[in-house]
């Protein structure tokens, strides 16, 4: 598929295929694409924890739901728990250093060994790797994270599946993923095959892109030229809006399958 239509194809699912397996192949194609993610001083925030929810107990799989994601956990046959490595900044000054030995950060940009060391480390890294600044590490760490489960959710849509990214209960699934102490817990990417079609309804409301995006500054509202709109509609990156016509009666087709309230 083209980048374009997988950007404009995704959206949450929250009907699974329950009884369908995902192939490994396909969880290490999401893992790939969230591993090449861009991240912040190349020092990979994310971590995450690959679990077929088949493999958890009753109990444990009950104590994960909250009020807002009960049903997606239930139906996802295949849950990525995500988390943010606190700890990651700590080894960043070697990982900046084989930036640079790449060629990826350059002396034409002022880099080198010695800027690494002299400058970034004491003055960027080191505060941070002490927790100095809280609140920078955790924009640092939403930020790569973020980034790099886009990526695994747009893989994912890329190779047929569905996902949606849900909240979870941390302690029941701690007992058995065992994540250190230094990673904060983020989202459950769910995975399944779609048991909506893939339309979901159409794609899901936004706030129109002059009230999120601005040009030169605030309040001035970036607007959109109509022949691109044109050309993303034609590309399926925009796609028809919810709700599609059908769409109650697929809502009501799907509750009569799970046995759920309508
Ligand atoms: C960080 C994050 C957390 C989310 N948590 C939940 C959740 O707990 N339960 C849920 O049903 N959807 C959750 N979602 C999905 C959003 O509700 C969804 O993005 C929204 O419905 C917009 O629709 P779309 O993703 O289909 O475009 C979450 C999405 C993000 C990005």
């Amino acid at each position: 598929m083209e980048f374009k239509e997988v950007v404009g194809r995704r959206r949450s699912i929250r009907y699974f295929q329950s009884w369908r397996q995902v192939e490994r192949e396909k969880i290490q194609v999401m893992l790939e694409a969230a591993r090449l993610a861009s991240c912040a001083v190349n020092a990979t925030f994310l971590k995450a924890v690959v679990v077929v929810r088949d493999q958890l107990d009753h109990d444990t799989l009950e104590a994960l739901k909250t009020p807002v994601s009960g049903l997606n956990i239930e139906l996802a046959p295949v849950h990525i728990y995500t988390y943010a490595d606190m700890g990651a900044y700590v080894g960043a000054q070697g990982r900046l250093k084989k930036l640079v030995d790449v060629g990826a950060l350059n002396a034409t940009h002022g880099w080198s060994h010695k800027f690494v060391d002299d400058f970034v480390w004491p003055n960027i890294l080191k505060p941070l790797a002490d927790g100095a600044t809280q609140a920078s590490v955790a924009g640092a760490a939403a930020s790569d994270a973020g980034i790099a489960i886009c990526q695994a959710m747009l893989a994912a849509v890329d190779e047929g599946l569905g996902v949606c990214l849900s909240a979870f209960v941390h302690e029941p699934i701690a007992k058995i993923v065992n994540p250190p102490k230094d990673w904060l817990p983020l989202w459950v990417l769910l995975v399944g095959y779609p048991a909506e079609s893939w339309e979901a309804g159409g794609q899901r409301p936004r706030p129109p892109m002059e009230e999120q995006f601005f040009e030169g500054k605030y309040g001035n509202g970036f607007k959109p030229d109509p022949k691109v709109t044109e050309q993303l509609k034609a590309a399926k990156m925009i796609q028809a809006p919810a709700p599609l016509p059908w769409r109650k009666d697929e809502i009501k087709a799907l509750a009569r399958m799970f046995g759920l309230p309508e």
